[in-house]
């Protein structure tokens, strides 16, 4: 078997294309603050990739770029600044710990990335809240590519704030049943066979190899790893002759997250 591509560059252009309607009907352009400190290579190029998405959909987004040494004090100012000029803001993790209790001073009505624990507690009580981009953007892959959650064994590896806990309660919402698998998940092999659906956000190169996915499977693949042989996901190649549908790395999750990024901007520049 052959994995079916499920293409986030194609979902995330129509998403896009949405969005370009969307922003029609308001009065100005929505604006977005990108916030990074220091010089993180991964953090420049997502900077990058989300600076071309906001150009390409008519958001206005600025990039403040701050020094390492940028005091708590003086990172707390910016946010408080931005709260009140942008639709929606943003400061780019990793961010050094020192750095971290800033994070909470973005008000949950310009959080776009939905990391606040206002917009995470919505999200657990189901109800309307800007939600975190890269679980956000997995549901809309799956909807879109017909591959719906609903009565789906959902197995997902990886309990990150980002991804792993708030994904597992979107798809719990969309009447999957779900595991989660993390690091000291006894026989990972064992859960990972049982999935429909296969999420993994291990943020490790071959976490999921063959054997451990259960032929016809759909296999999301949240990993972006940079090794010497390039951009890699979680799961090793042959995966893909395994799964019944699969996403690329790169070209599947990284363009949804994106375009959940610019959704969140838009709907922040209407309420
Ligand atoms: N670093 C890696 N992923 C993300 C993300 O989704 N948002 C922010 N702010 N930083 C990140």
């Amino acid at each position: 078997m052959n994995a079916d591509i499920l293409d986030g560059r194609a979902v995330a252009a129509t998403i896009e294309s949405e969005l370009r309607t969307r922003i029609a009907q308001l009065a100005s352009a929505p604006r977005l603050a990108v916030v990074q400190v220091g010089d993180d290579p991964a953090s420049t190029s997502y900077i990058r990739a989300k600076s071309r998405a906001a150009e390409r959909v008519g958001i206005k987004l600025a990039h403040h770029h701050l020094p390492a040494g940028t005091s708590l004090k003086k990172l707390k100012t910016l946010i408080e600044q931005l709260n009140s000029s942008e639709h929606g803001l943003l400061v780019q993790l990793p961010l050094p710990d020192k750095l971290e209790p800033a994070l909470t001073r973005i008000v949950p009505e310009r959080d776009v990335d939905g990391f606040h624990p206002v917009n995470l507690g919505k999200l657990l009580r189901g109800e309307p809240a800007l939600r975190p981009c890269t679980p956000a953007g997995i549901m809309e892959l799956l909807e879109r590519s017909n591959h719906s959650p609903a009565g789906k064994h959902a197995v997902i590896v990886g309990r990150s704030n980002i991804v792993g806990k708030p994904l597992a309660v979107m798809l719990t919402q969309a009447n999957a049943t779900v595991t989660v698998c993390h690091t000291a998940t006894v026989e990972l092999a064992h859960h990972t066979r049982q999935a429909d659906l296969l999420i993994v956000a291990a943020g490790q190169p071959d976490t999921v190899a063959p054997e451990m996915v259960r032929p016809g499977a759909t296999v999301v693949d949240v990993g972006v790893n940079r090794t010497a042989a390039g951009l890699v996901g979680d799961c090793a190649p042959s995966v893909a002759e395994v799964a019944g549908a699969l996403t690329p790395v790169p070209g599947g999750v990284g363009p949804m997250t994106v375009a959940m990024l610019m959704t969140n901007t838009v709907t922040a520049a209407e309420d």
